[in-house]
């Protein structure tokens, strides 16, 4: 009934997004609202806005300002941040929900439905006008309590839409299993573990099902047998786990992903999380993996090859989060908050 406002995503702040993997995922265009989303409300631009936007300019974002608000208190916004030298454009008195101005911001972005990304803080007006036209919608929390009075009047229709999206992804999140896909070192059995205990899942860790199965463990099975017959096991133990049933997060072996064969099955499994490393750190995290005779002894081609793999994991995965630099508890909120 209310799924018309539900948002793609929720984040904390507009400070707070992913942007580098945003764009690595395709997104060019994001439209923001202006107040209680970049700033307080009436604010004009301030450090931290200029920063943000010089950051997206970088990263090769183009940017639209949406706001129902009226022309002197939206130019006087945008000017702060262009007189720096940032790119955007901006639309006033935008009538959001109304798709008219989500359509004209794309247009003079240049960009598409598929590949702009709108940020808000309100859903009657923000991300139902987004979710209207189609476009993916970030819901991020109004930056001060100080509101006019008509959107003081709405939050607590808000809170009660916002009480039952999240009842909803629970009722699907019952309904799933999450699988973590990701270069060896990834941290994909520290996050695994900790989410299960978190939703109350199985974890279950494919290497250990293949080495419990055989009764070896997967340097002695490489050896004795060869890689193609551990990958073979692989392939085996994924068309079984599609049948086991839902609620368990799955650890995948970093190799699983690659054969095209386990692709469609990966994602068939349920909602497919990727750790990400960056290639430069590879030799690092693995060096006290247990299992490194498949892998380049060469750091150079260590890395390359994570590049040519996290193309791969990229193209399976329903999220990425790059995992360099962050706790494991760090990396399972990021997983949660995907869900
Ligand atoms: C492999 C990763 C290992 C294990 C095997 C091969 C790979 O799993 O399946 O040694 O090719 O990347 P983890 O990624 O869970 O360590």
């Amino acid at each position: 009934m209310f799924s018309r406002f539900y948002p793609a995503e929720m984040a904390e702040s507009s400070y707070d997004i992913d942007y580098e993997e945003l764009y690595r995922q395709g997104y060019r265009g994001l439209i923001y609202d202006i107040d209680n989303t970049l700033v307080e409300h009436g604010n004009d631009a301030n450090e931290q806005v200029i920063a943000l936007f010089r950051r997206l300019n970088k990263i090769g974002f183009r940017i639209c300002l949406l706001s129902n608000n009226q022309a002197p208190r939206v130019r006087r916004f945008y000017r702060g941040v262009s007189i720096k030298g940032v790119k955007l454009h901006y639309i006033f008195n935008a009538h959001k929900p109304s798709r008219k101005n989500y359509r004209r911001a794309m247009l003079v972005m240049g960009t598409t439905k598929k590949n702009t990304l709108f940020i808000g803080d309100q859903l009657f007006t923000d991300v139902y006008g987004a979710n209207r036209t189609g476009i993916r919608s970030f819901l991020v929390k109004p930056i001060n309590k100080r509101e006019e009075i008509q959107i003081v009047l709405k939050r607590p229709l808000e809170k009660a839409v916002l009480f039952f999206y999240r009842k909803n992804r629970l009722r699907k999140l019952k309904n799933t299993n999450i699988v973590l896909i990701g270069f060896m070192g990834s941290g994909k059995d520290a996050v695994g573990k900790k989410l299960a205990e978190k939703f109350g899942y199985e974890f279950i860790d494919t290497d250990r099902l293949i080495e419990e199965r055989l009764g070896m463990t997967i340097p002695e099975i490489v050896r004795s047998k060869g890689e193609e017959y551990f990958r073979d096991l692989e392939t085996i133990v994924l068309k079984e786990l599609v049948f086991k049933g839902k609620q368990n997060v799955i650890s995948t072996g970093g190799g699983m992903p690659l054969a095209r064969k386990n692709q469609k099955r990966l994602r068939k499994l349920g909602y497919v999380i990727c750790l990400g490393i960056e290639p430069e750190n590879a030799a690092e995290r693995i060096k006290d993996e247990p299992y490194r005779e498949l892998l380049p002894a060469d750091e150079k081609q260590l890395a390359r090859m994570v590049t040519e793999r996290m193309f791969i994991y990229r193209m399976i995965a329903h999220r990425v989060i790059m995992t360099d630099g962050l706790s494991t508890d760090e990396i399972v909120g990021e997983a949660e908050r995907c869900l």
